[in-house]
């Protein structure tokens, strides 16, 4: 289990999160819904351990996450917003270098790395470099390196942004495998149709601030009767954006 208590945190004087708290069930999936700006990145960077909060505290199965060394850390993988992979080396020499930083090494080492690239759709490619990947490819590498130190909770920052329909396809496949050996994802996103596909739990996030923090038939169950579809008890179901909307007065995204 994933808690987060209290979370504050400010650049200068821009407060980027306000008292977030929330708690991610033991292999449940959790989505940080909210738009540009919210605090999503900021938020998970405190539970990855890379970014300290001003106040509060994130902690993984009862221990905090709050340095470097910490052994909470190593039960967390991260799958940062931006790519962090070298491109002139091949999608295994990438793994077999971060698995090196967890410790890792010799048959282990290259035992998971098989594994990780297996779980990301991308053994056929392990020894082809990184600059030949498309932009899905590297994102799909980027979750593998998460998974080397077989962390038990996953936090997942934007993955499918800006990737093509069959990798955000082969995305969603290894997140349900991940799922399905009771891993724990946390997953940002400001794409609702995402959160209403894959999140047990959203948590919705505007201006630093939880706005909402419920099941998706609980957050259509806040709309006003005026806004929901008349005839939602036959087909029609609520959208995730009309809740957003009725929450922050704005939509999510304008485009
Ligand atoms: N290192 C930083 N220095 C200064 N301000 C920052 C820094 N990181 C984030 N911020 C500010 O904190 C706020 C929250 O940013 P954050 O990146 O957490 O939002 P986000 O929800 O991840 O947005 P996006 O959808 O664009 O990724 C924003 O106003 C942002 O400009
Ligand atoms: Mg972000």
């Amino acid at each position: 289990m994933l808690e987060v208590r209290h979370l504050s945190k400010s650049f200068g004087d821009r407060v980027a999160v306000a008292d977030v708290s929330f708690v991610a069930e033991t292999g449940r999936t959790l989505g940080l819904l909210g738009p540009n700006g919210a605090g999503k990145s900021t938020i998970v960077n405190i539970i990855a351990g890379v970014l300290r909060p001003d106040r509060g505290e994130a902690r993984v199965h009862g221990a905090a996450v709050d340095s470097d060394t910490s052994p909470a850390k190593r039960l967390v993988g991260f799958v940062p917003q931006d790519l962090a992979l070298y491109e002139e080396l091949s999608a295994l020499d990438n793994l077999r270098l971060f698995g090196s930083l967890y410790g890792l090494a010799g048959a282990e080492l290259d035992a998971r790395a098989a594994s990780a690239l297996g779980v990301a759709r991308l053994s056929d490619r392990a020894r082809d470099r990184v600059e030949t990947f498309s932009g899905g490819m590297k994102r799909r590498l980027n979750i593998a390196a998460a998974l080397l130190h077989e962390p038990r909770v996953l936090l997942l920052d934007e993955p499918t942004v800006g990737v093509d329909p069959q990798s955000r396809n082969a995305i969603f496949d290894t997140l349900a495998e991940l799922r399905s050996g009771g891993m724990t994802l946390i997953y940002t996103t400001h794409y609702m149709e995402e959160a209403e596909r894959l999140c047990d739990r959203i948590v919705i996030i505007d201006h630093g601030r939880v706005l909402a923090d419920d099941t998706l038939d609980g957050l259509y169950a806040r709309l006003p009767a005026h806004a929901r579809p008349v005839q939602q008890v036959v087909t029609v179901r609520p959208t995730l954006e009309s809740v957003f909307l009725e929450l922050t007065g704005h939509r999510l995204r304008d485009d």
